[in-house]
């Protein structure tokens, strides 16, 4: 008889196209049987986890984790390397990260980057990795690397319209696009108006007004909307695929639903902070406003976050990452505090590094109240199957296929086993020293996290069981999502 190194059995099994009572079977670093419950009794296996009735999901792929960056903003350090980043992700039901390769200033190549970034994480992972390169200067140089980029199995690349180091313009912008579409590579973009918030914290500054809380006033909804559409219509010029990252605002959500009716391939993606922070999080008293200052901004309240879980059911939006950004918030010159001065006892927002931790905490955020509204298999998608099918990992990854899929899990406690379960950032096991979200209420945690075929984290027998190394960069290729056929050259004559 043949034999099977784990057995996961009596387990709900959800994935994004189905809900049911299977066992599932697993060979070496594969999914090899997934069948009706009770029917692999007879089979024999080295290990044999029971759910004990729990759901058994593909692991959560997180698409957009920065991990161990230089510094993008004149003070603030990452504290979270490819070591406690990836732990933290692993203890949080997250099997795959997908995190940033920053191109030094200058016309310096993608490269040297894409080195750089695989020399930190190489043997330093308890999760699946790739990157998508951070492009900050696209000159002919670095433009002429993308195909090669492609051999090297990234197919994602980020580009900003906005931050003074980062901001790209318009024309650099179609250059980037153009490139992308030739090479088959999809373009995440920051879409916040750089000109107008500059502008709008020069104003605020002039009239004395620097508290975390004025970041938000300086970054209102339109600065969103006006880059998202620009972000379209650039898009639509070449006619070629982008991924509006981390969008906040119900203005922008129907910018990009608008585009997306007209069939247009524009993606998004949306974050926990979005659903769960209002920008009264950030007038919190004694600077801890700072803790939620992100970008673009949590937004005003309730009628906004419904817009937002609205977006992730109608399928505007693709994919819920956690934009996890580790700063520090209390640690000398590294943390968001190191802000305050005796010249500016509140601050001055414009210096607050931008970003919240979140990489562990984005699916038990968010299963209580998605499972609602969302549907299991809809949470799945977004969670997990989509970002593998938008960025060149599936079925590899976000999926249980038989033969085809790692043997990548998250398996829950069974619902209502862990009632009261608040967050408590001594807890997590990133390296930050605080979580936006102390004190709040999930009804869930993953309870083991598998990751081809070896349990990395068992909440209730010895936490932390895998060893860093175990992680491997995955190699990508073309995204699976309609609209990535969109490739080859382009031309002039389509106007
Ligand atoms: O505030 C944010 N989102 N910080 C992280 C950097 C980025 O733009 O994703
Ligand atoms: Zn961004
Ligand atoms: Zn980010």
């Amino acid at each position: 008889m043949e034999s099977y190194d784990l057995l996961v059995v009596n387990g709900l099994v959800v994935t994004a196209s189905d809900i049911g009572h299977y066992d599932i079977a697993i060979k070496g670093e594969k999914i090899a049987l997934l069948a009706p419950k009770g029917s692999l009794t007879e089979i024999a296996a080295k290990r044999v986890i029971d759910a004990e009735g729990g759901y058994v999901m593909p692991g959560g792929v997180d698409a957009h984790v920065h991990l161990d960056e230089p510094q993008l903003f004149g003070k603030g350090k990452s504290a979270d390397d490819y070591e406690t980043g990836t732990r933290s992700a692993i203890c949080g039901g997250t099997t795959t990260v997908i995190t940033f390769a920053p191109q030094s200033k200058g016309n310096t190549s993608l490269f040297s980057a894409l080195q750089r970034t695989h020399v930190k994480a190489h043997q330093n992972c308890y999760t699946d990795y790739s990157f998508h390169l951070l492009i900050s200067s696209p000159t002919p140089n670095v433009l002429s690397e993308f195909s090669a980029l492609r051999e090297q199995g990234i197919s994602s690349l980020k580009i900003y319209m906005t931050y003074e180091a980062l901001q790209l313009r318009d024309d650099q912008i179609l250059d980037v696009l153009l490139e992308a579409r030739r090479n088959g590579i999809t373009t995440l973009i920051h879409a916040e108006n750089g000109d107008i918030l500059a502008w709008m914290t020069e104003q605020l500054e002039a009239r004395g007004l620097y508290a975390p809380k004025y970041h938000a006033t300086s970054r209102p909804q339109i600065v969103e909307a006006e880059a998202t559409n620009r972000a379209i219509a650039l898009s639509s010029i070449i006619d070629t695929s982008i991924l509006i990252v981390h969008v906040s605002s119900p203005s922008a959500a129907a910018n990009i639903r608008h585009a997306q009716t007209k069939g247009l391939p524009i993606w998004a993606e949306t974050c926990p902070q979005y659903l769960l922070l209002t920008r009264s999080d950030l007038d919190k008293p004694g600077f801890e406003g700072a803790k939620c200052v992100c970008s673009p901004p949590p937004r005003e309240g309730s009628k906004d976050h419904e817009a937002i879980w609205r977006g992730l059911a109608n399928g505007t939006f693709t994919i819920l990452s956690s934009d996890h950004c580790p700063f520090v918030y209390n640690d000398g010159e590294r943390g968001k505090k190191s802000v305050l001065s005796e010249e500016f006892p509140e601050g001055r927002f414009r210096y607050i590094p931008n970003g919240c931790p979140g990489v562990e905490t984005r699916l038990p955020l968010v299963l209580c109240e998605g499972k609602k509204r969302l549907g299991l298999s809809k949470f799945v998608e977004v969670t997990s199957t989509n970002a593998a099918k938008l960025y060149g990992l599936y079925p590899k990854k976000g999926a249980l296929l038989a033969g085809l899929s790692d043997a990548d899990l998250c398996i829950w406690y069974p619902e209502g086993t862990l009632k009261g379960l608040t967050i408590k950032n001594g807890q997590l096991h990133h390296n930050v020293d605080y979580t936006p979200y102390e004190g709040r209420e999930v009804g869930n945690w993953p309870r083991w996290t598998i990751l081809r075929g070896k349990v990395q984290w068992a909440r209730d027998e010895g936490g932390v069981v895998g060893e860093k190394g175990f992680g491997e960069f995955v190699m990508r290729g073309a995204s699976r999502m309609a609209g990535g056929e969109r490739k080859g050259d382009w031309e002039v004559s389509a106007f």
